[in-house]
C-alpha cells in the first residue's frame, strides 16, 4: 500500500494537535502540576486510541482471512484498504504514545526503558510486554509490506502471529494503565470478541476439508517462489 498525501496530512495534523495540546501554546496550564502531567495524560489517551485502532485492525484481518470470505462474503475488496490504513494509523498513534512516555520524566519510563524490555522505572513487567508487542507489530507490518523478506509463503504464517500481538497489547493495556480498572469494560468488550473471533477462525480452518492440490500449473497459478499480493493470499488462506 502507498500512503497517500491525504493520509500524511491527517497524520501530520494529529501530531501537530498533540504537540499543541501537551505544550502551553493554546491553553496555558492553570498550575505547575497540570503542566507537568499534560504529556502523560496525552500519552495515555494516545495509547487507548492505538489499542482501539489495533483491535479494529485485527477484527478486519479476521474478516479477510475467514475461510467463508473467499466463497460467500467476498469482502476483501472493501475491507482490505481499511485493514491497511488502520495499520498506518495504529503505528502513528503508537509512535506518539511511546515517544511521549519515553521522554516525559513524570512517566518514569525513559528511552531505554521504552526500547529494552525490563528497563522501565515504572511497572517494568507491564511495560516490557508493551515493548515486545511493539516489536512484534513492527515485524508483522514490515513482513506484510515487503513479503519477499521471508521465504515464499512464510509471510502469511508470520502474519497470523498478529493475534498473539494483540493479546500482548491487551495484557499491557490492562496492566500498565493507571486507569486499568475504570477502563476494564472497554478492554473486555473489545478483547473477548476478538479472541473469540481468533478461536473461531482457527476452528473453522481446522474442520474445513483440505483442497486438493492442483494437478497442473494453470496460467492463473502463481509461479513458485513468488509471493502473491497480500489481498490475494488472504483470500486463498
Ligand atoms: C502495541 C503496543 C502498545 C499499545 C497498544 C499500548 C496501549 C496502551 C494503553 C491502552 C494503555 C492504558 C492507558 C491508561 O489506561 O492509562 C497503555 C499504558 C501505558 N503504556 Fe502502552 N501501549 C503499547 C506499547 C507501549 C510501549 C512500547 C511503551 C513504552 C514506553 C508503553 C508505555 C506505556 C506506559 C508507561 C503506560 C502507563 C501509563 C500510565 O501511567 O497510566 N506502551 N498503553
Amino acid at each position: 500500500m502507498r500512503v497517500s498525501a491525504a493520509t500524511l496530512v491527517a497524520l501530520g495534523a494529529i501530531a501537530a494537535l498533540v504537540a499543541l495540546g501537551v505544550t502551553d501554546q493554546v491553553l496555558p496550564a492553570a498550575d505547575p502540576r497540570t503542566a507537568d502531567i499534560r504529556p502523560w495524560v496525552a500519552a495515555r489517551a494516545l495509547g487507548v486510541t492505538a489499542y482501539l485502532l489495533l483491535a479494529a485492525q485485527v477484527a478486519t484481518g479476521l474478516v479477510l482471512s475467514h475461510p467463508r470470505n473467499t466463497a460467500a462474503w467476498r469482502q476483501t475488496k472493501p475491507v482490505l484498504p481499511w485493514h491497511e490504513l488502520l495499520s498506518v494509523f495504529t503505528g502513528a498513534f503508537l509512535v506518539l504514545h511511546i515517544a511521549l512516555l519515553a521522554l516525559d520524566p513524570f512517566a518514569n519510563v525513559g528511552v531505554l526503558g521504552a526500547l529494552v524490555p525490563g528497563l522501565s522505572g515504572y511497572r517494568p513487567p507491564a511495560i516490557a510486554v508493551g515493548t515486545v508487542a511493539m516489536y512484534a507489530l513492527l515485524f508483522t507490518a514490515v513482513t506484510a509490506k515487503w513479503t519477499r523478506l521471508l521465504p515464499s509463503g512464510w509471510w502469511l504464517k508470520a502474519h497470523r502471529l498478529a493475534a498473539g500481538t494483540f493479546l500482548l497489547a491487551w495484557v499491557h493495556s490492562v496492566l500498565a494503565g493507571t486507569d486499568g480498572g475504570a477502563l476494564s469494560p472497554l478492554y473486555l468488550a473489545t478483547g473477548l470478541p476478538i479472541m473469540a473471533g481468533v478461536a473461531h477462525r482457527w476452528w473453522t480452518a481446522k474442520v474445513r476439508p483440505q483442497r486438493a492440490a492442483p494437478s497442473a500449473v494453470s496460467p492463473s497459478t502463481p509461479s513458485i517462489g513468488r509471493p502473491l499480493p497480500a489481498g490475494a493470499v488472504l483470500e486463498e488462506s
